[in-house]
């Protein structure tokens, strides 16, 4: 079979991780690497022998032999490079958040669609051994019917990023479309049996009063059109990477916790429980959980929904509706009311 060939674009933290994470998969080429500075683009041709180094991302997209371009940079360019990428008729994966503003990821899935190509969104909790397994059990009916969702986040300070762009509002957007929006993602895909949302009211604030706008502890409610919700929390002001997940149904209670040093880390601690009552059901994973093993089977699955014209775990459509709800969320932060979504 022939291998499905891969272009990436950002080599920083996370991009050197889809290059390695390519680079590992069965079937999957890794062609070239597009890199902003002289230093990242020295780092991707020390780290990558024999995969072109460019270092204009135009180039990556002119590239004849590349299939899928994936979009590692900070926040501000993904709509930019997104448009590019699919005008020049490549399939794509995109970093979360899909883009800055919710007309953006419209116009986005409309090439898509007008060209024929995958727009998969890099929400790659929905791969987990653990989140995943989740929707699993909902799927499977263990709870019954969801009627409200939990998902909590404690952690320590984002990084910086390249130049600073974390802490720079412009570029990164908000620090609700940075990790929160994977909690989004989650909470409406678990309760996906109530419809789509249909409100937001949420509430944040900042330790830094340089800084209001970037809420260090962010808090949102996501009403959906009969009587269930849906809660997402992150805290950036501890320690560590903590996070718990509740889905309640009408026959009991799935809850999941993982926890470690970082996100990215292979010691970490992990449970699924659910159960009513005295009725407690353990569930064990399959393999362990953790962001990196979650890409290495996102970059996977991409190319396989390209490969089979499948769509891919988390479409365009999905990362409009993650990338619209935390929209929503600022905006009732800015307003104080609930905010309504379609
Ligand atoms: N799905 C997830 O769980 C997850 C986790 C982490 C990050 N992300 C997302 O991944 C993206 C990158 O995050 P990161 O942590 O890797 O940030 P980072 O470490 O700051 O890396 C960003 C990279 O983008 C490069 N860059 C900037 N402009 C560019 C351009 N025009 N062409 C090519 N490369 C360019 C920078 O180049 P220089 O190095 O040369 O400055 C840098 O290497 C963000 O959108 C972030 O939200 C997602």
């Amino acid at each position: 079979m022939k291998p499905i060939r891969y272009g990436l674009i950002g080599y920083g933290l996370f991009g050197q991780h889809h290059a390695r994470l390519i680079q590992q998969a069965d079937g999957l080429e890794l062609i070239a690497i597009s890199a902003r500075s002289a230093a990242s683009r020295q780092a991707a041709a020390n780290d990558h022998e024999g995969v072109a180094v460019l270092s204009d991302y135009r180039d990556v997209l002119s590239h004849d032999d590349i299939d899928i371009v994936d979009i590692v940079v900070p926040n501000r360019l993904h709509f930019e490079i997104a448009y590019a990428a699919l005008q020049a008729g490549k399939h794509i994966l995109l970093e979360k958040p899909m883009a800055l503003e919710v007309e953006q990821c419209h116009t986005l899935n409309a090439l898509a669609s007008e060209k024929q190509r995958t727009l998969a969104v890099g929400h790659e909790l929905r791969l987990s051994s653990l989140w995943g397994r989740v929707r699993g059990l909902i799927d499977e009916g263990v709870i019954g019917r969801p009627q409200y969702t939990l998902i909590e986040l404690s952690r320590f300070p984002y990084r910086q990023g390249s130049e600073g762009w974390r802490y720079n509002k412009q570029r990164v957007g908000s620090w609700v479309l940075e990790e929160p929006i994977h909690f989004f993602d989650l909470a409406r895909w678990y309760m996906g049996s109530a419809g789509e949302p249909v409100s937001v009211t949420a509430r944040g604030n900042s330790r830094d009063d340089t800084r209001p706008d970037l809420y260090d502890n962010f808090t949102a409610l996501i009403d959906f059109a009969g009587d269930e919700y849906a809660v997402v929390s992150q805290t950036l002001a501890a320690f560590g990477h903590h996070q718990t997940g509740k889905v309640v149904g009408t026959e009991g209670t799935i809850w999941a916790r993982w926890s470690a040093a970082d996100a990215r880390s292979d010691q970490s601690t992990y449970e699924l429980t659910c159960g009513l009552g005295d009725n407690i059901q353990q569930e064990t994973l399959q393999k362990p959980a953790g962001e990196l093993l979650e890409l290495a089977d996102e970059v996977v699955a991409v190319a396989t929904a390209v490969r089979n014209g499948t769509p891919p775990p988390c479409t365009g459509v999905d990362g409009l509706w993650s990338t619209m709800l935390c929209l929503a969320a600022e905006e009732s932060i800015r307003t104080g009311h609930a905010v309504a979504v379609s």
